[in-house]
């Protein structure tokens, strides 16, 4: 692994053997850039690779030099205002009404390991080896800002993270109106580009086109990551699939408002830029002060988008998300909320529990509606102290009583969240997010605590920390039900109200990190209404997440495939759930719904006391397989073969390290009548090792992967007149042993 940097030229080459980033000063002192891909040799002088030519209309930057324009100049962080008419990486407004900046090189640092980014979530190093550090020091002379791009490479992973910081030496306070993470230009617009979208209830959905010229991004104005769309983009080679072809995944660890962004210019360069979304932002740098962004990540794959997933996961897995529980097989949890939803007593609550341990569930969750006045959604939220009315004995009594079962026992909070009707409100009115004399919008009846105030993160941090305390809390699924309307805090003056939705994230890390900290046997699980901040920022915080409230299989396949291209499959929470689904009343097969859920953070979300006896059976045969496996599934490599975005049919699989067990799970949507055979071909395995699959029959790993692996239904003699062996929403999962 190495970071060069030639003098001579005043070329940064930063390459580990699989990928490499080039950049130069350019002849005005902005940062270019040249190269990123593959690896290359090192070379004194990539300077053939800055083209420039005299052009018609292009705007020069020296008098009497008609080629050199930063208009046609790739670069890493560009400003407005020079000659370059895209959109630039950052805006700073001055007291003089101007937006005009110029960032000139001065130097660089280069550190072995990868600094910690203060307050906020980021990728890291456990050895100084893992990684190299270097950050390009440049500098505004005429106010006095110094700008700090830093770049850190893995050993070993084709990956690259990014981040800025700005620091205010000048006199004046300035106003910071963007600030991107990442920005980079690529020569060619022959991409696709594709994003991960939706809304409550059918969140990651795969979405692929063309790049064009013109500007084609997806972004987050609601406070959170969102539903909508997912902070984490992909661009390919058309013709780049699972498992060839060139694809760059970026990703933004980030939890708040986000702009993902391809600009391609009328030349074809590709600009593409990640950061917090400049709408509405506008950060006062008085003097003194400095404002660093969120982390960025990028993952290069000339082996397709599997690949690209696969790096993702790994680092996210090991070097994103934290604590004890981050390398540990997540527990088969029961969570009592579509069993129940508000209408239970302690009793009931340990009935399923009760069930649940029989089944061999492992852990116990108590969701909404165990606190304060919650009978229903319009009161409660903010009071987090046990409502005795509903449970005498308190969280404490009832956590015992789940602990008696020897099962662990979770709790639901809504941290961030309140009721007007609740006492936390009639106390502090003024603590929630609105604008002076006007209405404040609520969502599910409840309003958002204005988190960028610290004595408010510090109250809430109190009552959980007092319940943390008194009982015997294992788990805890972290929920946010609505997303920011009236983002105006009552105690930021009125130059630093383009703060607050930053300021608000800030809050949620701050607690967050409090409660890592002070209670770190805790299993921390977030959750937004299902999807709606599943984010790299918060999966340093929480290693897994409830990836929607959508639990209908079918709707699950689409759901955890898409989340799947960044999220490792140990952080994607994946309930088995009652029939008629209650999102989608659909029925599906209990099987085909535990084989869609054992791919991710496995669980139940019903009374299993309601299942008949054969049902029983069927439960207690799903918990067994997921305990005998769950290492597999949840840490194994993740291999998708058939996508429910192009068919009927979906597969996927993962893979042991040590490529001795796979497990393949295949799933039909609809039954087929008279239907074609089917094959699968599979990857990851080993082509020299004999599998058993299902205890039958045996293959090499070769010709799994390349002829595939018959999916075909056994069509029975009956068929024929007639009746048919399998169903709608039919599924199998295959168990390969080496
Ligand atoms: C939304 C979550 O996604 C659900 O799982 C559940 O916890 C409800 N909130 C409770 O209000």
């Amino acid at each position: 692994m190495s970071i060069f940097y030639h003098e001579n030229t005043k070329t940064f080459h930063l390459t580990n053997g699989l990928i490499s980033y080039v950049m130069k000063v350019l002849p005005n002192g902005a940062l270019g850039q040249l190269y990123f891909g593959q690896a290359v040799r090192d070379r004194e002088s990539f300077d053939h690779l800055l083209e420039s030519c005299s052009r018609s209309m292009a705007t020069c930057t020296f008098e009497g030099d008609r080629c050199f324009s930063l208009e046609h100049c790739r670069q890493e962080y560009p400003v407005y205002g020079t000659g370059d008419y895209r959109h630039p990486a950052v805006e700073l407004c001055q007291s003089n009404g101007s937006r005009i900046t110029d960032f000139v090189y001065q130097s660089y640092t280069v550190m072995p390991g990868k600094p910690k980014l203060d307050g906020l979530p980021a990728t890291y190093c456990e050895a100084d080896s893992e990684a190299e550090t270097l950050i390009v020091h440049l500098k505004d002379e005429l106010l006095g800002v110094r700008l700090d791009l830093a770049y850190t490479l893995f050993a070993g992973r084709p990956v690259l993270t990014r981040s800025a910081r700005l620091e205010n030496h000048g006199r004046q306070p300035l106003h910071l109106t963007a600030a991107m993470s990442l920005s980079l230009d690529l020569p060619d617009k022959d991409y696709e580009f594709i994003h991960f979208s939706g809304a409550w209830g059918r969140e990651c959905w795969m979405k692929v086109r063309h790049l064009e010229q013109g500007i084609q991004s997806v972004e987050s104005t609601r406070g959170h990551s969102s539903h909508n769309h997912n902070p984490f983009i992909m661009i390919r080679r058309p013709g780049a699939s699972e498992d060839s072809g060139e694809v760059i995944g970026f990703s933004l660890v980030y939890s708040g408002n986000f702009l993902a962004q391809v600009e391609v210019d009328n030349w074809d360069v590709s600009r593409v830029m990640l950061g917090i979304n400049p709408f509405g932002f506008d950060w006062r740098l008085a003097p003194g002060e400095a404002f660093q962004t969120p982390e960025a990540v990028m993952v290069y794959s000339n082996q397709g988008m599997g690949d690209m997933s696969r790096t993702f996961h790994n680092l996210y897995r090991t070097r994103l998300a934290r604590g004890e529980w981050r390398d540990k097989a997540r527990p088969v949890l029961i969570n009592n909320w579509e069993a129940t939803y508000f209408d239970f007593t302690e009793d009931k609550l340990v009935s399923i529990a009760e069930a649940a341990r029989n089944d061999g569930v492992e852990l116990f969750v108590l969701d909404d509606g165990w606190f304060g006045a919650r009978s229903n959604d319009y009161a409660g939220l903010g009071d987090w102290e046990a409502n005795l009315e509903r449970l005498p004995g308190g969280i404490s009594r009832l956590a015992q009583r789940i602990e008696a079962l020897g099962m662990k026992f979770g709790l639901w909070f809504e941290p961030e969240m309140v009721n007007k009707d609740s006492d936390l409100y009639r106390a502090h009115p003024d603590w929630i997010l609105q604008t002076p004399g006007r209405r404040a919008s609520h969502g599910r009846n409840q309003f958002v605590l204005d988190f960028s105030r610290p004595e408010v993160v510090d109250h809430i941090y109190d009552m959980m920390a007092k319940i943390l305390t008194e009982a015997k809390v294992s788990y805890i699924k972290w929920d946010m039900n609505r997303s920011i309307s009236e983002a105006y805090s009552a105690t930021l003056p009125a130059d630093r109200q383009g703060e607050v939705c930053h300021r608000y994230i800030l809050g949620v890390y701050a607690l967050y990190e409090r409660l890592n900290t002070n209670f770190p046997h805790i299993l921390f699980e977030s959750c937004a209404s299902g999807g709606a901040r599943f984010d790299p920022g918060i999966l340093y915080y929480a290693p897994q997440g409830w990836a929607s409230d959508d639990s209908d299989a079918v709707e699950r396949l689409k759901i955890q495939y898409g989340t799947s291209f960044c999220y490792p499959i140990s952080s994607i929470g994946a309930h088995v759930s009652a029939v008629p689904n209650h999102q989608i009343q659909r029925q599906t097969p209990l099987a085909t719904r535990g084989n869609v859920a054992c791919f991710g953070a496995f669980g139940y979300e019903l009374d299993l006391n309601r299942l008949t006896p054969e049902e029983r059976k069927e439960v207690r045969r799903q918990i067994a397989f997921v305990k005998e496996y769950r290492e597999v599934l949840q840490f194994g490599d993740f291999y998708r073969l058939l996508s429910p975005f192009d068919g009927n049919f979906t597969a996927w699989m993962s893979v042991s390290p040590d490529k001795k067990t796979a497990l393949v799970g295949w799933y039909k949507v609809l039954n087929e009548v008279n239907a074609p055979f089917h094959r699968v071909k599979l990857q990851g395995l080993d082509p020299d090792l004999c599998y058993t699959v299902n205890g039958g029959s045996q293959h090499f790993g070769d010709e799994l992967m390349r002829i595939g692996m018959a999916t075909s239904d056994h069509i029975s003699e009956e068929a024929d007149i007639g009746h048919c062996s399998s169903f709608d929403f039919d599924s199998h999962i295959y168990v390969l042993k080496a």
